[in-house]
């Protein structure tokens, strides 16, 4: 079994301190539900677990399977077992989806080991017929000139390709149409299992309808101040954050203030 452990996390980018103090720990085989206003800081943990260069870890650890992964590179923890779908997936001028994939896929196999072109092109076709991707896209760059649902599926079909073992879907269901986001949502319970630990950042519970959550966790001002299952999912979705920010008045004034910081701030640059 594996696990993912966040211990007491701080973030800070620049000077601003966005994630204070978050803890969680992600089994195989579990789907965590991550939930909160704009601008809480969930991309900001994602990216962070995932690697990404521009955020200062101020203190706290991450670990994988009980080693911190810290001093990794993003490309080390992918093959580790990571994978991040992005909530605004860059777009990969000159690169084909069927190029980039199968570099993705060597990368993470043994020195001398190659990928087989017939078995990988199959692989490829059946991902994309169950995800509803033209087979003409595979010649099109990555994300270059997609829609927002397009990019969308070309995260899921990612994420089908690399099957990892940990994987942080951050917003997957903005920019899809709601049927789009129910076989979305079916095609990431399929990918799911007992080897397979699956984060879901969402506004909504459909992406939740065929995963549903055994922990949901709810956050405010870059703090964890709710802890939840599939239900409480189901009440943010219906009722918005309000109830959230009544029961954590503290964390809200917090929200609020950094809000108007930010406004000032936009102001002051217009
Ligand atoms: N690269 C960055 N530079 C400056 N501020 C950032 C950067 N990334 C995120 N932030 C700020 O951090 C806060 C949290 O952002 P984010 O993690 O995207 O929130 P969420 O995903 O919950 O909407 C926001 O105030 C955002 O403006
Ligand atoms: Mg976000």
């Amino acid at each position: 079994m594996s696990s993912l452990v966040i211990k007491d996390l701080h973030v800070a980018i620049g000077e601003k301190e966005i994630v204070k103090g978050l803890s969680l720990t992600i089994n195989s085989g579990e789907v965590h539900a991550i939930m909160g206003p704009n601008g809480t800081g969930k991309s900001t943990l994602a990216k962070v677990i995932a690697g990404h260069p521009d955020y200062r870890i101020t203190s706290g650890d991450v670990l994988l399977d009980g080693e911190s992964i810290l001093e990794k590179e993003a490309d080390e923890r992918a093959r580790a077992g990571l994978f991040l779908a992005f909530q605004y997936p860059s777009e990969i001028p000159g690169v084909s989806i069927a190029n980039f994939l199968r570099a993705a896929l060597q990368a993470r196999m043994a020195e001398g080991e190659e990928i087989d072109a017939s078995g990988y092109y199959k692989r490829l076709y059946a991902k994309m017929d169950m995800l509803k991707i033209d087979r003409k896209f595979t010649s099109r760059a990555v994300n270059d000139g997609f829609s927002g649902g397009e990019k969308k599926r070309m995260e899921i079909l990612q994420l089908a390709m690399l099957r990892p073992k940990f994987a942080i879907l951050d917003e997957t269901d903005s920019g899809l149409d709601s049927d789009a986001v129910r076989f979305v949502s079916k095609a990431v319970s399929r990918l799911s299992g007992p080897d397979v630990a699956i984060l879901i950042i969402t506004h909504h519970e459909r992406l939740l309808e065929f995963n549903k959550p055994q922990q949901t966790h709810v956050m405010l001002a870059g703090r964890i101040v709710e802890h939840g299952d599939a239900q409480l999912a189901h009440e943010l979705h219906d009722q918005g954050y309000a109830g959230i920010r009544a029961r954590h008045p503290d964390a809200a004034a917090e929200e609020e203030a950094l809000a108007k910081k930010a406004e000032v701030q936009a102001a002051v640059k217009a």
